[in-house]
């Protein structure tokens, strides 16, 4: 052999085209989200693991949709369509127009199934150097509806569907979970050959191994843990697949360093990442592209997304940062404050009620309780920007486009609309008048209008 395992190419085809029909939905199944984006991005990310050159996806049902997501986890991405739902093996067949000059192995991955791990993609390849197919297949509880893998010693004879499974068949436990590893070729060669004539009238990828073998083709099967390979087709199994990812992601944050006080109640997304040293207080929702820096302390009901938070942060509690939320050092996040888009320089404070989107806020300034950037003028979003060491009274509106000076102040409760050179103190509200005893005079005749409708 003159090429190792390594040097082989790999292109990595994602079958998506199904419609899903138990998960009774409008949504095709691959969009319905885990961990906090679609189900496909986990698919793919599994398949990115062993650095594929090419990868293909197959979309058919809600193909504008899944394209579109697909394009959202990477743009370099191919899609092709399949004109009608009838089966695994014409879902392959489709990319074989893509993939018409690749030279090397292609593996078939299912985008309903995000848990295939590196370490078994690898043992995949390995497993060619000695199988020119090989199936990733798993001892099932409960094989129920999925294919049985018969083998005859270490050689994987075929496999067949439990529709059309004798009961010898169907009392094998060891099942397909879908992922197949061929030459690309020989793939595509062997997928033309497959019939519909089966149970359910479909062209079944799976019949390639017996195609292959009476072709004089060697197969063998990798096994895997059943949990790698669930597949979701209902929304209990979409419900079990979250509990499962977020399990495994809790238990690694602690790993990483991360002090979780209440981890059952911690929810993670896809990507998010938790520097050693931070805590995370109980109740917290990490949506996706969250990045936090080590050393941060996030308090307890907090809902995060987008964002990045640098060391020595303090966000919440019932803090919530959207995306384009850029928390810089040592800055504090406090109770009902909302951001936005936004920057918050080091050591700047935000500490209660307040909704800051699309500012700058400069170092050190502190921004009072109830402060409101007012970024929208019902058409368009508009930007606030605000120095350094400024103070901002409690309650101040800021209405944007505007912005406040390094070491600027505004009184509580102003309204500002124009900008606010450096140093300078803006007020914007009535000045106060007292009326000498009025209060208590009002008091009393309102005592006394009632006290009369009562006894009469
Ligand atoms: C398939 C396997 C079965 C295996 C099981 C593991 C076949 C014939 N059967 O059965 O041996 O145990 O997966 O979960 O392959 N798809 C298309 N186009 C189609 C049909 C399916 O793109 O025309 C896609 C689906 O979107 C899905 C994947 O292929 O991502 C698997 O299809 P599905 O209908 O779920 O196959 P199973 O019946 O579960
Ligand atoms: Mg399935």
């Amino acid at each position: 052999m003159s090429e190792t395992v390594k040097d082989t190419e790999l292109a990595l085809i994602t079958l998506a085209a199904g419609q899903g029909s138990r998960m009774n939905s409008d949504r095709p199944k691959v969009l319905h989200a885990l961990a906090g984006v679609p189900l496909i991005w986990h698919a793919l990310r599994s398949g990115d693991a062993v650095s594929p050159a090419r990868r293909i996806v197959v979309t058919g049902h809600g193909a504008d949709a899944v394209e579109h997501a697909v394009a959202l986890y990477d743009a370099a991405i191919t899609c092709v369509r399949q004109a009608q739902q009838s089966g695994t093996a014409d879902a392959v067949a489709q990319a074989q127009s893509p993939l018409a000059e690749f030279q090397g192995d292609a593996v078939v991955l299912y985008g309903d199934t995000p848990f295939i791990s590196a370490q078994t993609l690898q043992r995949m390849q390995d497993a060619r150097v000695s199988a020119d197919l090989v199936v990733l297949g798993f001892e099932a509880e409960d094989p129920g509806r999925y294919g049985r893998l018969v083998e005859n010693g270490q050689s994987l004879e075929r496999i067949v569907e439990a529709k059309d499974a004798s009961p010898q068949e169907l009392s094998i436990n060891l099942c397909n979970s879908g992922v197949v590893m061929a030459d690309c070729a020989t793939l595509f060669d062997l997928v033309s050959q497959v019939s519909n004539k089966n149970a359910a009238g479909e062209f079944y990828l799976t019949d390639i191994i017996q195609i292959g073998r009476h072709a004089g083709l060697s197969a063998q099967v990798v096994r895997c843990p059943q949990s790698e390979t669930l597949g979701i087709n209902t929304r209990g199994e979409l419900a079990a697949a979250e509990a499962r990812f977020q399990s495994t992601a809790r238990l690694q944050a602690l790993t990483d360093g991360v002090t979780l006080q209440d981890p059952d109640t911690t929810i993670f997304a896809f990507d998010t990442v938790i520097g050693r040293d931070s805590s995370v207080g109980a109740h917290t929702v990490f949506g996706p592209g969250v990045s936090v820096e080590s050393g941060v302390e996030i308090r307890p009901f907090c809902h995060l997304e987008g964002c990045h938070i640098s060391r020595g942060a303090i966000v919440g509690p019932f803090a919530r940062l959207r995306p384009g939320a850029e928390l810089q050092e040592d800055t504090h996040i406090g109770n009902f404050v909302e951001v936005k888009n936004s920057t918050i320089a080091p050591g700047a404070k935000v500490n209660h009620l307040s909704y800051v989107g699309d500012a700058e806020i400069g170092a050190a300034s502190n921004i009072g309780a109830g402060t409101i950037t007012c970024n929208y003028d019902g058409v368009s979003k508009h930007r606030t920007t605000i120095g350094a060491r400024a103070f901002i009274g409690s309650n101040t509106l800021l209405v944007a486009p505007v912005s406040v000076g390094d070491d600027a102040m505004t009184g509580s409760g102003t309204v500002v609309t124009d900008d606010i050179p450096d140093g300078d103190l803006a007020l914007a509200r009535a000045r106060q008048v007292n009326k000498p005893g009025m209060a208590r005079r009002l008091l009393q005749l309102l005592r006394a209008q009632k006290a009369k409708k009562q006894g009469g």
